[in-house]
């Protein structure tokens, strides 16, 4: 039996495939990520397939050196472009991407508006830097969007390679059981989500709010989006209203 997600209704079609293929010279520090939970169901379901590629294995360096002193001198090295490009080319050779990630500390920030758009995609690269970063001529040449998770520098890209996956992959229609669930994240309709309660109703003389529990469907939807609303001017006025 096909089973459609009330999301994959919505939107009119079954599962869609997706395919991620991460390049990594440390694979281990992400796949425990996709071992376990909401990842690992989605990956049993067939719902996304990733695949590790290791730059070392394309170096033609006898000690499978990867990275090298900069040009023009400087502290940290820089992980060369040949394991890299010939790496890259081997996987543009076999389907097309719809994009080539560079996880790197100077991309614009990663937003939920972005994971979206990435979720309806079938093939995507991520490449993940180390030291001092790639060569800038495989950014120049084979990456089509560089993305920061945040304003601080991180040791690799592994860590912000899993966290780009992880929000892309919980939007595929079908991977979780609640299908519109995800429609309801925060940050989705440019508001922070409300606040959540689960039994009991009253804990240790700490109530939860009465229209909760009302029964009063409109009343309901009316009190959460005014906490949203109430939440998002206290914490996160910059994105009201984004969509
Ligand atoms: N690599 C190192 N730091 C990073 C960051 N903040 N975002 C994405 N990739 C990174």
């Amino acid at each position: 039996m096909i089973y459609k997600s009330p999301l994959s209704l919505l939107e009119g079609f079954i599962f869609a495939h997706m395919r991620i293929d991460v390049v990594s010279i440390l694979p281990q520090l992400m796949q425990s990520w996709f071992a376990d939970s909401i990842m690992k169901r989605a990956i049993d379901k067939s719902l996304v397939e990733i695949h590790f590629h290791d730059p070392r294995d394309y170096t033609k360096d006898k000690h499978k050196k990867v990275d090298d002193y900069q040009f023009g001198g400087g502290a940290g090295m820089v992980m060369m472009v040949e394991p890299l490009a010939l790496l890259l080319d081997e996987l543009k050779a076999k389907r097309k991407y719809d994009a080539i990630i560079y996880m790197t500390p100077d991309g614009i920030p990663f937003k939920q508006q972005i994971a979206n758009r990435f979720s309806q995609f079938e093939n995507i690269a991520i490449v993940c830097g180390h030291y001092k970063g790639i060569d800038q001529r495989i950014r120049d040449h084979y990456i089509t969007h560089e993305i920061s998770i945040g304003d601080y520098v991180l040791s690799g890209g592994e860590l912000a390679a899993a966290v780009v996956s992880d929000a892309i992959i919980r939007l595929i229609p079908g991977v979780l059981n609640d299908g519109t669930s995800a429609l309801t994240d925060s940050f989705q309709d440019g508001l922070l989500a409300p606040p959540v309660y689960t039994r009991p109703a009253e804990y240790n003389g700490w109530k939860v709010p009465e229209i909760l529990t009302s029964g009063n469907l409109k009343g309901i939807d009316d009190w959460r989006h005014q906490q949203a609303v109430e939440r998002t001017k206290q914490r996160r006025p910059d994105i009201l209203g984004d969509e």
